[in-house]
């Protein structure tokens, strides 16, 4: 049975004490909530994969309560600096070589020379890391595949009786996943779009962000795995009107009398790429409840915080 806990400073502190003894947690941070371990821990860790069935080459994210924090466990050049200075505590998540002192555990860098580090922004998350006093693992809290959680009741649809205890601070607030950027030889590559948009990473950095993969590369971000993020219904995209037995994801300012064709939920109806990131997994998770075959979805634009929305629709859409 999970443990369901309130934010507050006994939840806090009992979340805190748990990870440090080994259990797993659910945590809600500004992006979507995580399913916490202690990171230098190869069996607490070893319990997230389980827990997630997720395949264990995919390396996961360490949290950190501060930027010095994150100084002792990676090496920061002059771009990870200026990065982490610029948006943390924030939705983005560094990929550095590891420091000499790195308590990371391998299992978690998956036997990597880099690692993945993370100061979150969120407040009960913030308290809870900094009580932890180590790095925490966390990737999302759902079922490996599926789609993330944004909020508590999210997480123990999938994670029920399967982790020790769930910290409920309420939905989330960006909605998709931090913007992963590695800094490992000088040439900052965007890993994953996320929370903190392109064109504000570039201009901190100066320069465009070459997409990984997009330069010929083999994704080294295994959250890159073409077939992620999927409702158990079909996905069609760029979709003008849903079509018969269809369920409706629609965006901006529905064309008239579409609203009464079957199920169908609004991202944003004023066309706002904030409030649709922040209604995606949810509104995907209650449109898939209802069974439909496919869920038809109108196009996003690829400005700000689009171009991660379309990736996680197109991961969604892929063939499984
Ligand atoms: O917003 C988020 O980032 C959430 C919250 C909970 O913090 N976490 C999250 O974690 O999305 P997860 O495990 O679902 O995604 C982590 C991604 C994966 O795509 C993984 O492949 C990549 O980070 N990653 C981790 N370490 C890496 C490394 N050393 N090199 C390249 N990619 C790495
Ligand atoms: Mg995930």
């Amino acid at each position: 049975m999970t443990e369901r806990l309130s934010a507050d400073a006994q939840g806090i502190a009992r979340a805190a004490e748990l990870l440090r003894q080994g259990w797993l947690v659910a945590l809600p941070t500004e992006t979507v909530y995580g399913l916490a371990a202690d990171a230098t821990s190869g069996e607490a860790v070893a319990g997230i994969y389980g827990a997630k069935e997720r395949p264990s080459f995919n390396p996961l994210i360490a949290h950190l309560p501060d930027l010095a924090a994150a100084r002792r466990q990676g090496l920061f050049d002059a771009n990870a600096l200026a990065l982490a200075k610029a948006f943390w505590p924030g939705p983005l998540t560094l990929v550095v070589p590891v420091s000499s002192g790195c308590e990371v555990s391998e299992l978690a860098r998956a036997g990597l020379a880099s690692v993945a580090l993370r100061v979150p922004s969120h407040p009960i998350a913030h308290a809870v890391l900094q009580a932890a006093g180590r790095p925490i693992a966390a990737p999302s809290a759902n079922r490996s595949g599926r789609v993330s959680a944004t909020s508590a009741a999210h997480v123990l649809e999938d994670l029920d009786g399967r982790i020790e205890a769930v910290l409920d601070g309420g939905p989330t607030e960006v909605g998709v996943e931090s913007t992963i950027v590695a800094c490992l030889d000088g040439a900052p590559r965007l890993l994953r779009p996320g929370g903190v948009s392109r064109s504000a990473i570039e201009g901190v950095i100066g320069r465009p962000l070459v997409l990984a993969g997009e330069a010929g590369m083999a994704p080294i971000s295994p959250g890159l795995l073409a077939s992620h993020y999927a409702p158990s219904a079909g996905v069609r995209l760029e979709a003008q009107a849903p079509r018969s037995g269809e369920a409706w994801l629609g965006f901006g300012p529905e064309p008239d009398g579409l609203a009464t064709t079957g199920h169908a939920l609004n991202l944003s109806p004023r066309g706002d790429l904030t409030e649709a990131a922040a209604n995606l997994f949810g509104h995907l998770r209650a449109l898939d409840a209802l069974g439909p075959a496919m869920i038809a979805i109108a196009p996003i634009p690829m400005h700000g915080l689009g171009e991660a929305i379309n990736d996680r629709l197109r991961r969604a859409a892929a063939p499984r």
